[in-house]
C-alpha cells in the first residue's frame, strides 16, 4: 500500500517491518539500521547477497557521526556543503551498527538525504534507517513509489509517497577509508562538484575487483537488451526503441524514442533516466539503443548506468 501517513510507516519501521521510502534519488527500501532482524528483511526481499552493504540514511550529522568511530576533517567540509543530498560517505564503523547493516564490512556508508518526508520519517522512528535502492537485486532503481510497488507487491506492505525523485540517480559514494578520498560509484552529485572542494579525487579502477555491488560490471539493467549507440556497429534486426538526451541517429525507424531532454539540460535527463527506460523494457522491443551522454556532471554518472546495463549485450 501507497501511503502519505508518516506515523503509520514509523509504527512499521518500530516493528522491525521493511517499508519503501522516498528520497531525492531512488527510493530505498528501509529498514531500523540498528536491528540485524529487520536488516536481514531486506536482503532477502531484494535478493540480495548478504556481503553487499546497504547505506545508512540518518537525519543529522550528530546521528552520523554516532556510526562512525571517525569523521575526517574533509569529510567534514563535504558534510557542511553538501548534507542533505546526494552524497555517500564511507567512514569506519563503530561497534553500533550490527555487522550484518554493513555486509560485514567494517566501514559504514552513511548520506544524510533531502526528501523531507524520509527526514520527518527518521526523527520520527529515532533510529537510522538502513536502505537500498527498492529494486530486485540487478534490476532498474525505482523513482517513483508505483514503481516499487510494481517490483514488490504485496511483500512490500507500505510504501511513503514522496513524488518523483528529484535527481532520479543514484548517490555518489566516496570512501574515507585510505589516506585520500576515492568515488566509489558516480552519481548524483557530480564529480565536479567534489573536486571543486578537494582537488582531484580518484575513482575505483573499473576492472577492479568490485568493492561496492553497485560497483559490479552488470547492473541496473533491463530485461530487454540494452545496445550503446555506435556508428560502426549499427543493429540490424529487430524492434528498437531509443533512449537518448536529445539527439535522434538517422537510418533508424523506432518503434519508441524517449528524449530525456529536448534543450540538452542533464539535471533533467538523469530526473527521468530510470522512468524512461522503464517504459521502453516494457514496450515489447528486440533492443533498447542507448546514445551516449556528454561525459560532464551527471551525464558520467548516466553513462556509467548505460554501460552497466548494456554489458552483457
Ligand atoms: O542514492 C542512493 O544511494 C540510494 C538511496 C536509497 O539512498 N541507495 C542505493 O543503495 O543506491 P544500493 O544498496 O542500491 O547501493 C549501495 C551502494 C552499493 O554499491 C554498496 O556496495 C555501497 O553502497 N556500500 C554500502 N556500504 C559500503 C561500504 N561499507 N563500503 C563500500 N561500499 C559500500
Ligand atoms: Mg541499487
Amino acid at each position: 500500500m501507497i501511503t502519505k501517513d508518516l506515523h503509520l510507516a514509523a509504527a512499521a519501521l518500530k516493528k522491525g517491518d521493511v517499508v519503501g521510502i522516498p528520497t531525492e534519488t531512488v527510493y530505498g527500501l528501509a529498514a531500523n539500521a540498528l536491528d540485524s532482524r529487520a536488516v536481514a528483511k531486506v536482503y532477502a526481499m531484494k535478493n540480495r547477497p548478504v556481503d553487499h552493504p546497504l547505506i545508512v540514511h540518518v537525519s543529522s550529522f550528530e546521528e552520523a557521526k554516532s556510526l562512525v568511530t571517525h569523521f575526517p576533517e574533509k569529510a567534514k567540509l563535504l558534510v557542511s556543503r553538501f548534507w542533505p543530498g546526494p552524497l555517500t560517505l564511507v567512514l569506519p564503523k563503530s561497534n553500533r551498527v550490527p555487522d550484518l547493516t554493513t555486509g560485514g564490512m567494517q566501514s559504514i556508508a552513511i548520506r544524510i538525504p533531502s526528501k523531507k518526508e524520509t527526514l520527518d520519517l527518521i526523527k520520527l522512528c529515532g533510529f537510522p534507517l538502513a536502505a537500498p535502492s527498492a529494486n530486485p537485486f540487478g534490476r532498474i532503481s525505482p523513482t517513483t513509489a508505483l514503481h516499487v510497488e510494481q517490483s514488490f507487491g504485496e511483500n512490500v506492505p507500505l510504501i511513503l509517497e514522496g513524488g518523483p525523485c528529484s535527481v532520479g540517480v543514484e548517490s555518489t559514494i566516496l570512501s574515507f577509508l585510505n589516506e585520500e578520498p576515492c568515488v566509489l560509484r558516480l552519481g548524483g552529485l557530480p564529480l565536479e562538484e567534489l573536486e571543486e572542494l578537494l582537488g582531484p579525487v580518484a575513482q575505483v579502477g573499473k576492472s577492479a575487483k568490485p568493492i561496492a555491488p553497485g560497483m559490479l560490471p552488470q547492473h541496473y539493467a533491463p530485461k530487454t537488451p540494452l545496445k550503446i549507440f555506435d556508428p560502426k556497429a549499427p543493429i540490424s534486426t529487430g524492434k528498437i526503441g531509443l533512449l537518448t538526451l536529445n539527439f535522434i541517429p538517422s537510418g533508424y525507424s523506432f518503434q519508441a524514442i524517449e528524449v530525456l531532454s529536448a534543450d540538452g539540460n542533464l539535471e533533467e535527463a538523469a530526473s527521468s533516466f530510470y522512468s524512461a527506460l522503464r517504459r521502453l523494457d516494457e514496450a515489447h522491443l528486440d533492443w533498447i539503443l542507448a546514445h551516449c551522454f556528454p561525459e560532464t556532471g551527471l551525464g558520467r554518472a548516466l553513462n556509467d548506468r548505460l554501460e552497466r546495463a548494456s554489458h552483457l549485450n
